[in-house]
């Protein structure tokens, strides 16, 4: 596992983390290019089959990035995906797979420097981690 270099799927919602993403590279704040951003309205929107699928089809983690409590634009969308990412986590789990694969982070839009630090560790802990089940025969037992 010594030259395992993970891929990440981060979801982000437009308003605050794609933002977030935005301002941290306009202060030239860097972050590893292992994460690859998907940008979505807004957490809200992201459900528990799109985390599966890009878990299925090569990411060894998956985070979900979306606005504050309270600061969502469409009321509770990231309350939805929070309760989402947490039933994933707990399926997961129940497979044998490890539940911290999957991940809910809040932040604002000004929070360049809270987006790449969790880029970074993020990325740090699923090295840790391994790469992802779905990768081994095993894991694909697992599931089908
Ligand atoms: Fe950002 Fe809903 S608009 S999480």
């Amino acid at each position: 596992m010594e030259n395992f270099e993970p891929e990440i799927v981060a979801f982000c919602c437009h308003y605050c983390a794609y933002t977030a993403a935005d301002m941290a590279g306009s202060k030239r704040l860097s972050y590893p290019p292992n994460v690859k951003i998907i940008r979505v309205p807004c957490t809200g929107k992201v459900d528990a089959i799109h985390i599966m699928k890009a878990l299925l089809k090569g990411a060894d983690g998956v985070y979900v990035a979306g606005c504050l409590e309270g600061d969502c634009h469409f009321k509770n969308g990231n309350i939805r995906a929070a309760h989402r990412v947490a039933y994933v986590q707990k399926m997961l789990n129940d497979i044998g797979w490890d539940g911290e694969r999957v991940e809910m982070i809040t932040m604002s839009a000004g929070m360049g420097e809270r987006f790449a630090q969790t880029a970074k560790e993020f990325t740090e802990k699923i090295r840790q981690l391994g790469p992802s089940p779905a990768k081994t025969a095993a894991g694909q037992a697992a599931v089908g």
